[in-house]
């Protein structure tokens, strides 16, 4: 019989007996996670904790403020964070091919987390302390498989917010390194993080940037940040959330096709719908969406994204498709 709060007692005292009166870093992604991680660390520690969150410009509707407010709120960490969209968005300018827009985002991410860390460390050394630690949220699945090798990394070179600059030695502290993604929820509900972040469904460290076949710019984000909140929150209402492993929303920013929006022609693009079921994202299956909750998304999409004029349903299984487009 497993138990969130005496879980959540161990691990403090684990911390506590881990970090002495050392200071620490831990870097949120937005998901749930690092999110959990960290409150965790800021229980045992407190204002030991100091959390950095690059904001990359790559989130999908709301989720800086969850980072920034709601779950600063609920827990009272200490955060630095780091506006960097136009800085992201000037170095993917022109950029369309996927493994130089990961690669690019990946590099830039580091780079801009190690400043922040850096800032830290300064402003904890004019104060006589050292920072000797980070927290990173891996869980029990993540350590299994890093045994092996990662078939996935050669299809794809995945990016995870949050990784440990080379240069910089810390010594880890792994609070989840035990516990599946359902008890890290549970833990998560226990110390009263926002909802929307515990319930976070899996989402790409590059964010929306693999999400837009072609140019990543400025005002196709947008228009792809609506789409996506409008498929989420309908997906929501619905009731799927939870038999939906994922749902990925994709813009093909250079795809044109005739459209008619208030009697008029229109030359616009396309977004697709991309529900999936799986277990752990290594196989996956198309979701079966209901028709009425598919045609108010598309509905919904095409009255309040007018550069949208067409929505499709993508219904191909993994493989031999992989889940995100890119
Ligand atoms: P694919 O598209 O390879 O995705 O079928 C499998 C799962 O991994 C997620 N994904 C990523 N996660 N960094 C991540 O942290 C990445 O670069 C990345 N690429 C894909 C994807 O959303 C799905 O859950």
């Amino acid at each position: 019989d497993w138990d969130a709060s005496s879980i959540i007692e161990d691990q403090v005292a684990k911390i506590r007996e881990q970090v002495g009166d050392a200071q620490v870093i831990c870097g949120l992604s937005g998901g749930v996670d690092s999110a959990v991680a960290a409150a965790l660390v800021h229980k045992a520690v407190g204002d030991q904790l100091t959390c950095v969150f690059v904001d990359h410009g790559l989130l999908r509707k709301g989720e800086v403020e969850q980072v920034k407010h709601d779950f600063v709120e609920a827990t009272g960490i200490k955060l630095i964070a780091v506006d960097a969209a136009e800085d992201f968005l000037e170095a993917l300018k022109g950029v369309s091919e996927p493994e130089r827009k990961r690669k690019i985002i990946g590099e830039k991410f580091i780079r801009t987390f190690e400043k922040a860390q850096r800032q830290v460390i300064e402003e904890a050394g004019a104060k006589g302390a050292e920072v000797k630690f980070l927290v990173q949220g891996t869980l029990y699945p993540d350590v299994v498989e890093s045994g092996g090798g990662d078939g996935a990394a050669n299809i794809k070179s995945h990016h995870n917010v949050g990784g440990l600059p080379e240069d910089l030695k810390f010594e880890l502290v792994e609070p989840l390194r035990t516990l599946f993604k359902d008890e890290v929820r549970a833990i998560g509900t226990e110390l009263g993080l926002p909802e929307e972040m515990v319930w976070r469904q899996p989402f790409p460290g590059p964010g929306l940037g693999i999400r837009i076949v072609g140019e990543i710019t400025k005002e196709r984000l947008d228009v792809l940040r609506e789409a996506d909140a409008i498929a989420r929150e309908e997906l929501s209402k619905a009731g799927l959330d939870r038999d939906i492993w994922q749902c990925p929303v994709v813009l093909l920013a250079d795809v044109h096709s005739v459209g008619v929006q208030g009697d008029e022609r229109t030359y616009g693009s396309p977004i697709v719908l991309r529900p999936v079921s799986s277990e752990d994202a290594m196989t996956a299956d198309w979701s079966r969406v209901p028709y009425d909750v598919l045609s108010t998304i598309s509905t919904r999409i095409t009255n309040e994204c007018r550069q949208i004029n067409r929505v499709v349903l993508d219904v191909t299984s993994k493989p031999p498709a992989t889940i995100e487009w890119e």
